[in-house]
């Protein structure tokens, strides 16, 4: 299969060291033996120290995002190291430069495009892209809740939602800078119109990417019939 596999800043950072960037390259290394893997990291924390900082100084908003793309760019880099030869030793900035680099066979790793969008929507658009059969989401959450996890004890995960609902939910969210809260708009759009098998679930555990690449039910589905 073509999987594309967006990978949260705040999972691969989470401790500021090399264990996760290790474990996902021994998985991702496994995996493309028999599927060939697009990677989009995102910026996490660091990223969000960075726009402060740039935000602080006067910029403006899509001045924000590129320090983003810089920070995801960053983060895509120690993805590659820890691939090595399993993957395409450049950055693709683009989605035309992604499709172009995976002639080659290899791993896949970017970070961000464009302002005015997270790597969620990069992962989705990348999927539409290359016709991927699969995007699957690795965020800090099991998936997507009824309500705030993190206010309400009944908080119950979501096993499937069509994107139309999830759209509804999002769409009142904030998409400044840095604060693209859970899923981002845009993501959900591509997905919706081009009917993207779609899983977002938690990736502080990378073998949950193994799980859901053998179908098990973790994490939200995204229906999009
Ligand atoms: P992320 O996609 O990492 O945002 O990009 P996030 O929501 O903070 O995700 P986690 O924490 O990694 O899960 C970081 C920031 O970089 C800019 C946006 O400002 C985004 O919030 N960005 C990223 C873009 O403007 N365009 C891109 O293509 C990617």
């Amino acid at each position: 299969m073509k999987i594309v596999v967006a990978i949260g800043g705040s999972i691969l950072l989470e401790d500021y060291d090399c264990k996760k960037f290790k474990e996902y390259s021994e998985i991702l290394k496994s995996l493309s033996y028999d599927h060939e893997l697009f990677v989009v990291v995102g910026g996490g924390k660091p990223a969000r120290e960075y726009i402060n900082i740039v935000r602080n100084l006067g910029a403006g908003e899509a001045q924000c995002d590129d320090m983003g793309i810089d920070v995801t760019r960053i983060n895509a880099k120690l993805l590659l190291t820890a691939l090595g030869d399993s993957a395409y030793p450049k950055i693709p900035h683009n989605f035309q430069e992604a499709q172009e680099y995976s002639s080659h066979g290899k791993i896949i790793v970017m970070g961000g495009t464009e302002p005015a969008h997270s790597t969620d929507a990069v992962s989705a658009i990348l999927a539409e892209f290359i016709q991927a059969d699969k995007l699957i989401n690795l965020t800090s959450v099991d998936g997507m809740y009824d309500k705030d996890p993190n206010k309400y004890d009944d908080a119950k995960l979501i096993n499937e939602i069509t994107a139309e609902e999830m759209l509804k939910v999002i769409s009142n969210k904030d998409t400044k800078a840095g604060t693209y809260e859970f899923f981002d708009m845009a993501a959900i759009q591509m997905i919706k119109r081009s009917s993207l098998e779609t899983t977002i679930a938690n990736g502080h555990d990378p073998q949950n990417l193994i799980k859901i690449i053998k179908n098990e039910k973790i994490g939200t589905r995204i229906i999009t019939d």
